[in-house]
């Protein structure tokens, strides 16, 4: 057993600490504040080869393995974990699907501009009676021969206004429940889609997420996404890569708010002396930095099963579910152990909490990846 990273994944891993520390630290607060999208930042990973790290390099991306990718996202998350949702859906639910399932004309014409980070990608599954239970599909594609004719709602799409590509899931024909179900590449700007306004949300405020509307929307036939009824596969498949993406981020936002409460605990001084000696405060610090091991193997483990072309959809559930409730405990001691400086927002570690929350929700809520780790339990 080798835990060594590579020289590759070390010098990737720099290069996200570098911008993050260097960069996202200087607006972080008043972008959390503002809900402001942070446009500049996003063009600046695209050129540090960050928005499609893990696609071939023969489809313009940077053709670096699912390891790097979760070293790149903890660092960006540690300080601004909006940007690493928007990193991690442009890779993982966009991209990873289209070059998987994506026919050689759409990765031409899609997967590039997505991969050079010209263009951002947003992904389009849930929908107002269908969150977790994620067959139930109302959106309809109707199949008028050349084209399919979109009706229905989206919501909690990220990057839904940034975007310019979005992948969409939704029913062709009902009868066969979700193997009737497709997914279909469609063009922001094509008509008859518009947005809802932009969620006013408690963490992770600056990358935008809306609702998104499809009356009658014309889809080209060739922009299907893999074969007729392959919908719900392709959603689930995706999910399991995304969920790694997550995983790396409450890893980040527990690492952030934990190297930030031992350097607190080690200049805050209380009853003579630094409160990093009251066994109260070293004793937290010890239990944050086990779940953030833990976290981190487990991240690291179903980053290294995708890479290996080994299944990885049980491992990627369970690293999501104990990363996400590990930065909750994590985020919320460090809160503590600030004490009333961890209430206000110049220490950072509120808003850490408050982006914590948010991985237990997204991309399956902590419920969700305890269904698909059971089922693989009791199915083996
Ligand atoms: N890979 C391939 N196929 C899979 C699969 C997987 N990982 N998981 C399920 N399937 C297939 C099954 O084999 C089955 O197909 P067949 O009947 O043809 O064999 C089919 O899918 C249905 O499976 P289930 O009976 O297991 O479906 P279910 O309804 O009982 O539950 C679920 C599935 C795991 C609960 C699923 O609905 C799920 O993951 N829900 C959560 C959805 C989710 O994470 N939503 C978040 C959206 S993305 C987001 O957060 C927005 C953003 O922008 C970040």
């Amino acid at each position: 057993m080798d835990f060594q990273y590579t020289e590759e994944q070390l010098m990737i891993r720099q290069a996200a600490r570098d911008y993050a520390q260097r960069e996202l630290i200087k607006d972080v607060i008043e972008r959390d504040e503002k809900a402001e999208f942070p446009t500049q930042h996003v063009k600046n990973l695209a050129e540090l080869g960050f928005m499609g790290m893990t696609v071939d390099p023969k489809y313009d991306g940077g053709g670096m393995d699912t390891v790097s990718y979760v070293l790149a996202l903890e660092e960006i998350s540690k300080v601004d974990s909006s940007l690493g949702v928007i990193i991690s859906v442009n890779n993982s639910l966009v991209c990873w699907g289209i070059e998987t399932y994506g026919t050689e004309e759409q990765k031409e014409k899609y997967l590039k501009p997505l991969a050079r980070g010209d263009v951002l990608g947003a992904f389009a599954l849930s929908e107002p009676e269908a969150g977790s239970d994620a067959t139930m599909q109302r959106t309809i594609a109707e199949d008028k021969g050349d084209y399919y004719l979109l009706n229905g709602t989206k919501n909690w799409t990220t990057c839904a206004n940034s975007a310019s590509t979005y992948v969409v899931i939704a029913q062709t024909h009902p009868e066969k429940k979700h193997r009737g179900i497709n997914a279909f590449i469609i063009e922001k700007d094509t008509e008859g889609i518009s947005l809802g306004p932009h969620e006013n949300k408690m963490g992770m405020r600056s990358s935008d997420t809306h609702s998104v509307m499809f009356t009658d929307v014309k889809v080209p036939k060739k922009n299907r996404l893999g074969e007729d009824g392959f919908g719900f596969k392709l959603a689930m498949k995706t999910l399991e890569v995304g969920r790694i993406g997550i995983a790396a981020q409450a890893l980040g936002i527990a690492s952030g708010a934990y190297e930030r409460a031992v350097q607190y605990s080690k200049e805050r001084k209380a009853f003579g002396t630094e409160i990093c000696n009251h066994q109260s405060i070293a004793f937290k610090l010890a239990d944050m930095a086990t779940d953030i091991e833990i976290s981190r193997l487990l991240c690291i483990k179903a980053a290294w099963l995708e890479d290996q072309g080994k299944p990885f959809g049980t491992a990627s559930a369970m690293a999501k579910l104990y990363a996400a409730d590990a930065a909750m405990r994590v985020t919320t001691e460090a809160v503590q152990i600030h004490g009333g400086y961890g209430y206000c927002k110049e220490y950072h570690v509120e808003r850490l909490m408050r982006e914590a929350k948010l991985t237990q929700i997204y991309e399956g809520t902590s419920e969700i990846q305890k269904i698909v780790i059971s089922r693989s339990i009791l199915r083996d």
